[in-house]
């Protein structure tokens, strides 16, 4: 059958981009997976979330089975709100969705505020999924370099003064990730983040804040951006796929009421009793700051051995940054387009994602590749990081 004719104009203007998911290489068997920006197996907690299900069962029996759900509900979002409230966020119960993950809020987001005129700004590199759908509502995307410190509001201070003289479409809004950036594992300094919502209020725009590693720090979290923010500017998305267990899809938005209502609108999914129950009987149960602790200490010393073996195997000129969170590094290797290199890679039996995947305009990030130590444990890390030392020393 030719279903051509079945698709509106704009849906096949879109389905003649990369299909998404491009960038995720076919993995062979027994590949070191430094690609993967998934938690380490050993450190999802599957028995206490078996516990937590067993317990809900006990408890309520059929009620977490149906559409309405269980009065644990509620709960999760006045856990959830608990959480924010640790990180400075005071926000009420209107002021928060519950999401199927960062990504359907994100994608509620882009529902709800884009058309096709309308212009998004973006971190250069930025998270590859988040571009995909950005990408599907509006092709008006501008891209502001980041540095070592993450952001750079001067360049963008200076793109939106420009815009603005030129009579062009200013943002609707920035898509940001401040903390522990993916894939530059980089985190806006204070001043910035101070600029960033200073630009806001200039300009009239909103900051989608992309919050998804924020807890996992290695040493202190900076204050997020919509702490700071006293004019209802930041839609703050959070996550429990980094910290818990993605596969749980738990995300929410966290932003004032009249936009909260607007996202609820188009949310269409009737959301996940059971998961959402079954993660606030997990979360009723855990101590969740000790837990967070154990993290952060077990993806520092992972982070630490992948540092210590790229000083050990990788040759000059190769560059990194050190991040103080998350779960990736960032490094460049002048002159040599990494895409080209993964084949090699994934024979040797190592995995990493080339960085012009996170990239609006590819051909900028053909020098850069992204590594996470998140998956891999540390033996893996250490072999993976040989084997990469190895490829690129014979090229350099
Ligand atoms: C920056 C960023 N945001 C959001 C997500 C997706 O999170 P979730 O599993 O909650 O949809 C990821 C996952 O890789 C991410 O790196």
């Amino acid at each position: 059958m030719n279903v051509e004719h079945f698709f509106p104009d704009n849906i096949k203007v879109a389905l003649q981009k990369t299909p998404p998911g491009a960038w995720m290489a076919k993995l062979p068997e027994e590949c070191i997976r430094l690609s993967s920006g998934y938690p380490e197996p050993a450190l999802v907690p599957a028995e206490e979330i078996k516990k937590a299900a067993d317990l809900l069962i006990e408890e309520e029996q059929d009620l977490p089975l149906h559409y309405l759900g269980s009065p644990r509900l509620a709960g999760l979002k006045k856990l959830i709100q608990a959480r924010l409230e640790k990180r400075g966020m005071k926000v009420q119960e209107d002021e928060v969705l519950i999401t199927a993950g960062a990504c359907q809020a994100i994608d509620l987001i882009a529902r709800t505020l884009l058309d096709e005129k309308a212009v998004v700004a973006v971190e250069s590199p930025t998270y590859m999924e988040a571009l995909e759908i950005f990408q599907n509502y509006t092709n008006q995307i501008i891209t502001i370099p980041i540095d070592e410190h993450g952001l750079q509001t001067d360049v963008f201070a200076a793109q939106l003064a420009e815009r603005k003289q030129s009579g062009l479409t200013l943002p609707n809004f920035l898509y940001t990730i401040p903390t522990f950036q993916n894939p530059t594992g980089t985190t806006l300094v204070p001043a910035r983040r101070k600029h960033l919502l200073e630009l806001a209020d200039e300009f009239d725009f909103l900051i989608l804040e992309d919050d998804a590693y924020g807890e996992l720090s290695f040493n202190e979290s900076p204050q997020p951006l919509k702490a700071m923010d006293t004019n209802g500017r930041v839609f703050y998305v959070g996550s429990l796929s980094k910290v818990v267990a993605p596969g749980m899809r738990i995300g929410w938005i966290a932003g004032i009421a009249q936009f909260i209502s607007a996202f609820e609108w188009f949310k269409k999914d009737l959301d996940h009793p059971f998961a959402q129950s079954t993660m606030a009987a997990y979360l009723e149960n855990v101590d969740f700051e000790k837990r967070l602790a154990s993290l952060q200490k077990a993806y520092r010393k992972k982070c630490y051995t992948l540092i210590h073996s790229l000083e050990q195997y990788f040759p000059e000129p190769i560059t990194w940054y050190v991040p103080e969170g998350g779960y990736f590094v960032w490094v460049k290797i002048p002159g040599v387009d990494t895409s080209h290199m993964l084949e090699q890679a994934l024979s040797m039996g190592v995995s990493y994602v080339p960085g012009k995947y996170f990239f609006f305009n590819q051909q900028e990030g053909t020098e850069f590749l992204r590594l996470s130590f998140s998956y891999a444990d540390e033996e893996e890390i250490v072999k993976g990081i040989q084997k990469l030392g190895q490829l690129f020393s014979s090229i350099m």
